[in-house]
């Protein structure tokens, strides 16, 4: 059952990326709180779930992966604290919980996510010093420093703030959803690949897969914002109409948006499946992302 393995790798990533958590001590003990309040919140652990599952498609073992899975989630963490801010979202649940300023106050979320941003860099220089080839670590940090940035997430962040309210064409669509969405999984899968030793073919043929899979998991996403259940999805629904963001369901409607999750992550699982490696939960685990209903 797809669902029970799904958990499963989800509980696998949770108890890793606890190892790496900070401890609630000291006199910043304040914004150690709010970082943990929001990484323990749950969530799919959808990215370290993938990066390790492409690390293991190609041969990967051994516990190098570790650090950089614990490091996606809390840029990933930090993006969502961030996101849900006043200033730019202002929803008020994340995960099933309050969301950090709502807790926690606006400066207090705004350094927590600051903190998880840079702990993740700490998080993945630990990986130095474990017992692997130091310049795959080092390629593997290249993508974790620009993946999340100005040229990645961050950048799609800023249009779609931009352009709240304002219609967009479809070259600002698909910027939007390649980085505020894509780049985090892109980083995630190509990490995985560049771990277990992929040669350059293999690891451009992932950053193609993983922004497939990016662009149907932020589609899926809007859609759920319309037709989902919040206290499955544990966020607000109606979050994009009440803010007047245009998304993909917006321009193209429900139904040619729910074909193309459909036809995206086909797409995503013929490629990965042409590679010549085989991990079949990676597999499942994409195509089940087209009916996910969290
Ligand atoms: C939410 O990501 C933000 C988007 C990019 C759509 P997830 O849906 O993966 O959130 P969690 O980690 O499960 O809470
Ligand atoms: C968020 O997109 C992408 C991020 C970089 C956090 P959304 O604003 O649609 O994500 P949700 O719906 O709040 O999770
Ligand atoms: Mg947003
Ligand atoms: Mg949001
Ligand atoms: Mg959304």
């Amino acid at each position: 059952m797809i669902d029970e393995e799904i958990k499963l790798h989800a509980k696998e990533a949770e108890d890793i990326i606890y190892k790496y958590l900070p401890k609630e001590e000291g006199l910043q003990k304040r914004v150690f709180e709010a970082m943990n309040y929001s990484i323990t919140a749950g969530g799919k652990r959808l990215r370290p779930v993938l990066m390790l599952e492409t690390y293991r498609l190609f041969g990967g073992s051994g516990e190098v992966i570790e650090p950089f899975m614990a490091a996606i989630e809390m840029i990933h963490t930090y993006s969502l604290i961030h996101d849900d801010l006043p200033a730019l979202d202002n929803d008020d649940y994340r995960r099933g919980r309050k969301t950090s300023h709502v807790v926690f106050g606006e400066a207090m979320a705004i350094l927590a996510g600051d903190a998880l941003l840079n702990y993740a860099y700490e998080t993945a220089c630990k990986a130095f010093d474990m017992n692997a080839d130091v310049s795959l670590v080092a390629k593997a940090l290249q993508v974790l420093a620009s993946k999340p940035g100005v040229y990645g997430m961050i950048g799609g962040q800023v249009l779609d703030v931009l352009m709240t309210g304002h219609t967009m064409n479809e070259e600002q669509l698909y910027f939007v959803y390649e980085n505020k969405t894509g780049a985090l999984i892109e980083a995630s899968m190509v990490i995985g690949a560049i771990l277990a030793g992929a040669d350059d073919e293999a690891i451009n043929a992932v950053s193609g897969i993983a922004s497939d899979v990016g662009h149907a998991f932020q589609i899926q996403d809007d859609l759920l914002d319309i037709l989902g259940d919040s206290s499955i999805i544990g966020k607000p629904v109606r979050s994009d109409l009440d803010n007047g963001k245009v998304t993909y369901v917006t321009v193209h409607g429900i139904e040619k948006a729910q074909q193309d999750v459909r036809i995206l992550s086909e797409r995503a699982v013929n490629e990965l499946e042409k590679l010549g490696y085989r991990n079949d939960f990676l597999k499942d685990l994409i195509i089940s992302l087209v009916s996910r209903q969290s």
